[in-house]
C-alpha cells in the first residue's frame, strides 16, 4: 500500500473505505455505502460537507489568489480574519498568529511563552505544566505536554516531560469544596516550582482526545488567579473545544476566564483546509517589541494565513453567527441527553455530555471491540478512542440522523450487556 494511514497498524490494513462525496452529515462511499458522520471528520466539519456557501467563497478566493507568503507581504483575508478573531474571542486577546495545524499552533503558543520570559531576561522558566488526560497534538513539544498514551509510547524515551497535575475531579458541576484538593495541588506545585515554569497549558472544561473528561469552570478561575500570583502564563488549547463544541462559542466562557494565549484550530476552517491560530494578549505581544531583531517571534510556517483558509474561516464564522448555531448545539445536547439516559450497561463507567459532545467511557476498552464495525455496517461513522465511544456531530445534523447515531450506541450496549 503506498498510502500510509494515521494511527494505523498498516500490517492489518486490507482496505480502507473510500469516500467519493460528502453532503450535509452524510459521507458517500465508492462501494455505494453511506455513512452518517458522527465525529465531523475529527471534529472539524461543523457545517457538514459540501456547503454551497463555503464552496463558493473558496472559488472566489482562488480566482483572486490562493496563496501568498505572509513574510513581508500581507492580504485582506488574513487581516480580516485576525480582526474577526480578536472580536469574537475573550476580551484582551488581541494578536493573532496563524499556522497550518492545531499541533503547530500549540508549538507556537509554547514557543511564545518561552520567548516571553527570555525577552524579559528571566531565566530558568524552562518547563511547562499541564494536566493528566490532556492531548495537545503529535509534534514533539505537543507530545511532551500531553499525557502518556498510545500516541506517545514510541517516543517516551526522548520526551522531555514537564509537570503534570490530576484532571480536576468532580465533573462540570463540581463546587469549590469538591475541587479544593486539585486547586491546593496546583498552588503547592506553583509555589514550589514557579521559577522553572513558563506556562500552564490546558484544554478548558473538556479534555478531548485524552479521554473526554469534563471538569469545573471553577478550576479555570483558580488557575487564572494562581498563574497571576506565581507569574506563570496561562494557555488555553481550544483546538477541539472552540467554535461551539461545548455549548459556548469558546469553552473558557463558562468560567469567564481569559488566558494569556488561546489556541484555535479544527473548526476554525470548518474542515475545508487545515489552519490554526494562536492568539496572545498584549502583555505577551509587547514583550516581543524591541529594537533588537532577535526579540521578534521566530516562527513562520509557509502556509500561515493561507488566503483560502482565511476566506473560508471568515465565512464559516459568518454562517455560525447568522444561523444561530448555539441554538442548534443546544438542541443536539438535549437529544444526546435524552437518548443517553436510556442507555444502561454494567460495562459503562461514566456518561458525559456537554454541548454537541457526548461520550461514554467503559471500564475496559475490550468492551468496545467490534463497535466501529457494527456502526459502519449500520451506516454510522464513529471511531472510539481507547475506552471511550463519543460523538461530536456536525452542527447541521438532522434530528433523525442524530437519533440514528445514538440508536447504534444504544444497540451496542443493549446487545453486549
Ligand atoms: C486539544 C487539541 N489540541 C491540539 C490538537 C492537534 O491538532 P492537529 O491535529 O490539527 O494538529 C488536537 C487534535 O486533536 C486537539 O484535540
Amino acid at each position: 500500500m503506498t498510502l500510509w494511514y494515521p494511527y494505523t497498524q498498516m500490517k492489518d490494513v486490507a482496505s480502507v473505505p473510500i469516500v467519493k462525496k460528502g453532503n450535509g452529515a452524510i459521507l458517500y462511499l465508492e462501494n455505494e455505502h453511506e455513512l452518517i458522520d458522527g465525529i465531523s471528520s475529527w471534529w472539524s466539519v461543523i457545517h457538514g460537507y459540501n456547503h454551497p456557501e463555503l464552496n463558493q467563497v473558496l472559488i472566489e478566493q482562488a480566482n483572486n489568489i490562493s496563496h501568498v507568503m505572509l513574510g513581508g507581504l500581507s492580504h485582506r483575508p488574513a487581516i480580516q480574519l485576525a480582526d474577526k478573531l480578536v472580536k469574537i474571542t475573550p476580551k484582551g486577546l488581541n494578536h493573532v498568529f496563524f499556522s497550518d495545524s492545531g499541533s503547530v499552533a500549540v508549538e507556537v503558543a509554547l514557543k511564545m511563552a518561552f520567548q516571553y520570559w527570555s525577552n524579559k531576561n528571566i531565566v530558568g522558566k524552562d518547563k511547562i505544566l499541564s494536566l493528566n488526560n490532556g492531548y495537545h497534538g503529535d509534534t514533539f513539544k505537543a507530545m511532551e505536554v500531553s499525557d502518556d498514551s498510545d500516541f506517545t509510547t514510541a517516543f517516551s524515551r526522548i520526551l522531555n516531560k514537564g509537570y503534570f497535575l490530576h484532571t480536576p475531579r468532580g465533573g462540570f458541576f463540581a463546587d469549590a469544596k469538591t475541587i479544593a484538593t486539585d486547586v491546593d495541588l496546583l498552588e503547592e506545585l506553583l509555589k514550589k516550582h514557579h521559577q522553572c515554569i513558563a506556562s500552564f497549558i490546558l484544554e478548558p472544561i473538556v479534555q478531548c482526545a485524552g479521554g473526554f473528561k469534563i471538569y469545573s469552570p471553577l478550576y479555570l478561575k483558580a488557575a487564572r488567579e494562581l498563574c497571576d500570583k506565581y507569574e506563570v502564563l496561562l494557555i488555553f488549547d481550544e483546538v477541539a473545544t472552540g467554535f461551539g463544541r461545548t455549548g459556548k462559542l469558546f469553552a473558557s466562557e463558562y468560567a469567564g476566564v481569559i488566558p494569556d494565549i488561546m489556541i484555535l484550530g479544527k473548526a476554525l476552517t470548518a474542515g475545508y483546509i487545515g489552519h490554526a491560530a494562536t492568539i496572545a494578549n498584549s502583555k505577551v505581544f509587547s514583550s516581543f517589541l524591541d529594537i533588537e531583531y532577535n526579540k521578534a517571534f521566530m516562527h513562520g510556517p509557509t502556509f500561515m494565513g493561507n488566503p483560502l483558509a482565511c476566506a473560508v474561516a471568515l465565512r464559516s464564522i459568518e454562517v455560525f453567527e447568522r444561523e444561530n448555531y448555539l441554538m442548534k448545539i443546544k438542541n443536539i445536547e438535549l437529544i444526546i441527553q435524552e437518548e443517553f439516559s436510556s442507555i444502561q450497561s454494567t460495562f459503562i463507567k461514566e456518561k458525559r455530555i456537554l454541548g454537541a459532545m457526548g461520550a461514554i467511557e467503559v471500564y475496559d476498552k475490550k468492551h468496545l471491540e467490534g463497535f466501529q464495525t457494527l456502526a459502519y455496517e449500520n451506516g454510522v461513522w464513529l471511531r472510539p478512542i481507547g475506552n471511550v465511544v463519543y460523538l461530536m456531530p456536525p452542527y447541521i445534523i438532522q434530528e433523525n440522523e442524530l437519533r440514528k447515531i445514538l440508536g447504534i450506541i444504544k444497540k451496542w450496549f443493549n446487545k453486549n450487556d
